[in-house]
């Protein structure tokens, strides 16, 4: 049950699978990770990484796969570049390589055999111990300046238990997320999750509320990942195993639902990927003005 004072151990972990084999994006994450896109001149998952940080969790763990040379490789320092770029005085680019070194207290672990998302969260288990600790999905990509992992910490540090993030989508998109049952709590925009499903037919959803890649997780969520069977498309779903946690909550629930309103970008899909990158673009201080006049006369001169 959960109790309103609950003030659990402080959150300082952030898990980050980035071990996915990134169909959807194929060609291009053939030989890279789909979380090394870049998103305007950043690689999406450094907009991820800063998330966590911003939110006050330094201590990173990435799960990697197969293709992990090159986000190993961004997050380490590059001495001969920055030589280079010293040498030429280029003071702003310079600060720019050292920041992904220097952003968060970075670890790696990998997941030999990319058996799902439930299975990329259980390497993690050894580095986490037991304590609660967020996970961040590597593709998926939340505007800094709508909060939503800080408010999740909150949320977990007041009902104890697991947070996941929820997104209102139109039902006909229910299909490509976890869609969960969950009623109103006394909180704002919080709901008490009681039921959880992956990806299912619309007509089988319990709601529109999509799953999308924020949670706080009870340590306990292992044991139930260890026990758990392949769910939907053979993998081991992280979705099935947050089901066991709101069905017994003494495995490591209540569960509760963090319904968010702000701007996400599922990057590891080609359509919302451009999203992004378009949005980004034309916000940014420097390459905005000019890109926001070429894309205005861009669209009223091809799209009219
Ligand atoms: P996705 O389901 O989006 O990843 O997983 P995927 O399987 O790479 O995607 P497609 O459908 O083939 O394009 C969400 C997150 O979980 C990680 C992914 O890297 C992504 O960040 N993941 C998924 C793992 O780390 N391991 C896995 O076994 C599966």
């Amino acid at each position: 049950m959960s109790t309103a004072s609950a003030r659990g151990p402080r959150i300082t972990k952030a898990v980050i699978p980035a071990a996915g084999l990134g169909t959807r994006f194929l060609p291009a994450t053939k030989a890279t990770p789909k979380e090394m896109l870049p998103v305007v001149d950043k690689p999406a998952i450094q907009y991820v990484i800063e998330e966590a940080v911003t939110a006050g969790l330094s201590d990173v763990l990435m799960i990697t796969g197969r293709n992990k040379r090159s986000l190993e490789d961004h997050f380490d320092r590059n001495y001969e570049l920055e030589e280079v770029l010293r040498r030429k005085g280029d003071a702003a680019r310079l600060d720019e390589v050292r920041a992904s070194s220097e952003l968060a207290d970075i670890h790696y672990v990998r997941q030999g055999d990319p058996k799902g998302l439930g299975h990329a969260v259980l390497c993690a288990q050894e580095h986490v111990g037991g304590q609660p600790f967020a996970v961040l999905l590597g593709d998926d990509m939340v505007d800094p300046r709508d909060r939503l992992l800080s408010r999740m910490i909150e949320v977990q540090q007041r009902h104890g238990g697991s947070v996941i993030a929820l997104m209102e989508v139109d039902p006909s998109q229910i299909h490509l997320y976890g869609s969960v049952a969950a009623a109103p709590s006394d909180d704002d925009h919080v709901v008490t999750v009681s039921g959880l499903v992956e990806k299912p037919e619309p007509a089988d959803a319990p709601s529109n509320l999509a799953i999308i890649g924020r949670y706080i997780l009870d340590p306990g969520i292992f044991e139930v990942l260890r026990k758990a069977e392949p769910g939907r498309g053979g993998e081991i779903q992280l979705t099935d195993a947050l089901q066991a946690l709101a069905a017994e909550p003494s495995l490591g629930g209540p569960v509760h639902g963090v319904v968010f309103r702000g701007r996400r970008y599922d990057t590891g899909d080609r359509a919302d990927y451009l999203r992004a990158t378009v949005r980004l673009a034309c916000e940014r201080e420097d390459l905005g003005p000019d890109f926001r006049a070429w894309l205005r006369s861009y669209v009223q001169q091809e799209m009219p």
